[in-house]
């Protein structure tokens, strides 16, 4: 394929989540079409959101339990006394709702499960006015006692002691997002994320974006880290891990956004060849597409629990273990496709993450260019590998 080709695609993509929002206000008016229920109504849209996250970190059993806030930035684009937004097994304690500039409180009447179409209807006093932006306050509470490695989870491993160790993390695609926070979980809406959570001393998180800063509160005994704004960004490519892992670097040029892979201790000599190879590929990438990785930082993790082999969240990708966990008794063939599917998860940086299909219908195609690019940019890096 040559480069052109390619170019075109990319904006063919670009294409893809631009021309969106005008089909997302069909069921405004009048009796809402069967189908059309499970989308959002379009009559209001989210600007940003600052999601704070503080789990229960002391009933630490099988489940995940934690208390959150979110404040979500909104346009209103036609007049509406309802908010829609999607929601799954969400317990909402309290909403509160203000205009942006005035400051001036809108009541809320009611808030309502939807639960067939995951969605929860937030109805108030009076209406809100179009071309308005109004913040939305949600409190709320989620338990999720099924651990089937979606949504929020947990992974456990046994450390060479013997002890069973945890690590907390999100798999929120292709619509986990509406189980971890109340949201437009739509991949048409990309907006900044501010993100913020608690975690135990002894443990780190990562996010999607470096850590802006971390306050230690005495009273609770844990950390709240506070992440760096995202760019815009799909609800379902959000993420955070929250370990007592540790990470391999190789030095990167000026520049340059470094690579950390990230695995439990007991496993880091197993890091060295996909973090020396990885930076190697995120260049060919750059290169290629003659766009520079957005984000200042990108994160490989070794997951000990995962569904599936690998998934490209925006600055933080996570993995089976087998794809990074590599070392000298590994076969060329385990090479080989531990570094092709680091590629595959790259290439999903650009493809689906910067220019994103507006709807899931068209992810197919973020995943046919991310396997596209997982034989090209590795054949450029280690043509031995591929033949
Ligand atoms: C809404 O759903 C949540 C989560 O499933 C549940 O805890 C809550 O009781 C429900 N609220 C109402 C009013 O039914
Ligand atoms: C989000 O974070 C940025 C810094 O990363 C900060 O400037 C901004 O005020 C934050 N937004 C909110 C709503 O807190
Ligand atoms: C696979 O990679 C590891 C780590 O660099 C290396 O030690 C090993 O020799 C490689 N396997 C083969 C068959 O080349």
């Amino acid at each position: 394929m040559s480069k052109n080709v390619v170019v075109l695609l990319f904006f063919v993509l670009f294409s893809c989540v631009f021309g969106s929002y005008g089909h997302l206000s069909s069921a405004g008016a009048g009796a809402p079409n069967k189908m059309d229920v499970y989308r959002l109504p379009g009559d209001t849209t989210p600007v940003s959101y600052e999601l704070d996250l503080t789990p229960d970190y002391n009933r630490f059993e099988d489940d995940v339990d934690y208390d959150a806030e979110v404040e979500i930035l909104i346009d209103v684009r036609s007049t509406t006394s309802t908010i829609t937004l999607n929601c799954k097994d969400i317990l909402i304690y309290v909403v509160y709702v203000h205009e942006k500039i005035s400051e001036d409180n809108v009541d809320v009447i009611e808030v309502r499960n939807d639960t067939e179409n995951e969605q929860c209807k937030i109805f108030l006093k009076s209406k809100l006015r179009a071309g308005i932006q109004y913040v939305l306050n949600i409190e709320y509470h989620v338990n999720i006692k099924v651990n089937n490695m979606e949504g929020f989870y947990k992974s456990t491993y046994n450390k060479k002691s013997e002890h069973k160790e945890w690590l907390l993390l999100t798999y929120l695609e292709p619509i986990g997002a509406r189980r971890l926070l109340p949201c437009y979980d739509e991949p048409s809406y990309k907006t900044p994320f501010n993100i913020s959570l608690t975690r135990p001393r002894n443990k780190a998180s990562r996010s999607n974006m470096p850590l802006y800063k971390s306050y230690y509160d005495k009273s609770a005994r844990e950390t709240r880290d506070v992440f760096v704004q995202t760019p815009p960004i799909a609800t379902h490519m959000i993420s955070f891990v929250v370990s007592g892992f540790v990470s391999k670097t190789a030095g990167t040029a000026a520049g340059e956004s470094p690579v950390y892979v990230f695995s439990d201790v007991d496993r880091m000599d197993q890091l060295r060849y996909v973090s020396g190879e990885a930076p190697k590929l995120l260049s060919a990438m750059e290169k290629f597409t003659e766009v520079q990785y957005e984000l200042p930082k990108l994160d490989l993790f070794a997951i000990p629990d995962f569904k599936s082999d690998a998934m490209g969240n925006w600055g933080l990708n996570t993995f089976r273990e087998k794809y990074l966990l590599l070392d000298d008794m590994s076969s060329s063939k385990a090479n080989e496709s531990g570094l092709s599917m680091v590629q595959r998860e790259m290439a999903r940086q650009w493809f689906g993450n910067l220019v994103t299909c507006s709807w899931w219908d068209y992810l197919w195609l973020h995943d046919a260019f991310a396997a596209y690019f997982q034989y090209f940019s590795m054949d450029s890096v280690r043509p031995p590998l591929i033949n």
